[in-house]
């Protein structure tokens, strides 16, 4: 009998207030950086973001995230028997994030990894998790986007830091006769790895190199928009699915234009695109899962329907997961 992973339940948890792009306009011209509302809405359809207070770390928000799931689950942390967590923005060097939440939500002995694939991610970690479900390494998996990149923001360089928030999502994924994840597919492409990335470390007690986000954005828009599109294909062709069965997709949540770019590519009406940029901004590996969890919730997403999910970001990295609700 074929072994599916199943979401069982979602969760997530955003960090204190939002903050408008009014409110960040006004923050960031008391430091002589001129942006405005206008500029963000338009070039990348971002209204607000949450920001982390000092004190709120990744391993924070993923244990709420990771609490509401389980309560939607019915399950209690005991039941877990391995956690992946997503993350760039770790809380340390180590042990792993996945470890300190593990702590937090009072779970015990089962693996505990982090994945480090940037906004990809989440798409690295389900895909993860669902090969150790059908290897029956697992019978219920947590995964966890979760970010506070807020912390690795250069926030005088006006082209990045208003593009990006914090915020944790999370998917607990249980073994099935039932699909289920029906395929994914993950690629890198190392040679991209300057246009994205946080050119820094920790090294003899100081931080090294450029530990502030760089991007080329008009390259790495070009290459989103193609792979989000080529790699949706290969996930369909994978499991002989076209792309008229796709309920709902479910790109990484970086900037409108590109999710309405990828749509336009693919064939696939707009209002089938669940859109949650313009209230979270770009949160990395926790925008894929908190997109999905907030469609769930508001009855969108209904049991039985398929949903492409897509993650794209620094590496060059990219994936998609596949699968029935
Ligand atoms: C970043 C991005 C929004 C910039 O949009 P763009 O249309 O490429 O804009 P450009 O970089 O050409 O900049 C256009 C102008 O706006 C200016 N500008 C940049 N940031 C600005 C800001 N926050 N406020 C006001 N003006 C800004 C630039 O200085 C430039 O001015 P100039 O023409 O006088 O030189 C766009 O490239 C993008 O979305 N890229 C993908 C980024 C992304 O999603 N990354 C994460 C993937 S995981």
């Amino acid at each position: 009998m074929e072994i599916f992973s199943r979401i069982v339940g979602t969760g997530r948890a955003m960090p204190g207030q939002a903050v408008t792009n009014a409110q960040l306009v006004k923050q960031l011209a008391a430091s002589g950086i001129e942006t405005s509302d206008e500029w963000i809405r338009e070039r990348t359809g971002i209204s607000q973001r949450f920001i982390a207070s000092e004190g709120i770390n990744t391993s924070d928000l993923a244990a709420e995230a990771a609490a509401n799931a389980l309560q939607a689950a019915g399950m209690s942390a005991q039941d877990i028997d391995l956690i992946i967590l997503a993350t760039s923005t770790p809380d340390m060097i180590f042990p792993s994030t996945a470890c300190l939440v593990q702590k937090k939500i009072g779970a015990s002995g089962c693996p505990a990894f982090d994945v480090q694939a940037v906004c990809s991610g989440f798409a690295y970690a389900m895909a993860t998790a669902d090969l150790f479900i059908k290897a029956g390494k697992a019978k219920t998996a947590l995964v966890i986007g979760a970010e506070v990149f807020s912390r690795i923001l250069d926030w005088t360089d006006r082209t990045t830091c208003v593009l990006f928030g914090d915020g944790a999502g999370a998917v607990l994924l249980a073994a099935d006769s039932k699909p289920g994840i029906l395929g994914h597919r993950l690629h890198a492409r190392g040679e991209f790895e300057n246009i994205l990335r946080t050119p820094g470390t920790v090294s003899h007690g100081k931080a090294t190199g450029h530990p502030f986000l760089t991007m080329d954005g008009q390259a790495v828009f070009k290459l989103a928009v193609q792979v989000l599109d080529s790699v949706a294909r290969e996930v369909l062709a994978d499991v002989g699915h076209q792309v008229s069965d796709i309920d709902w997709l479910i790109p990484h949540q970086a900037n409108v234009r590109i999710l309405s770019a990828t749509a336009k590519r693919l064939g696939i009406d707009e209002s089938k695109v669940i859109v949650t940029v313009g209230q979270h901004a770009n949160t990395s590996a926790a925008s894929v899962p908190l997109a999905l969890d907030l469609a769930v919730r508001d009855g969108r997403i209904q049991a039985g329907q398929r949903l492409m999910l897509q993650g794209v970001g620094g590496g060059f990295t990219w994936g998609a997961v596949y699968l029935q609700y």
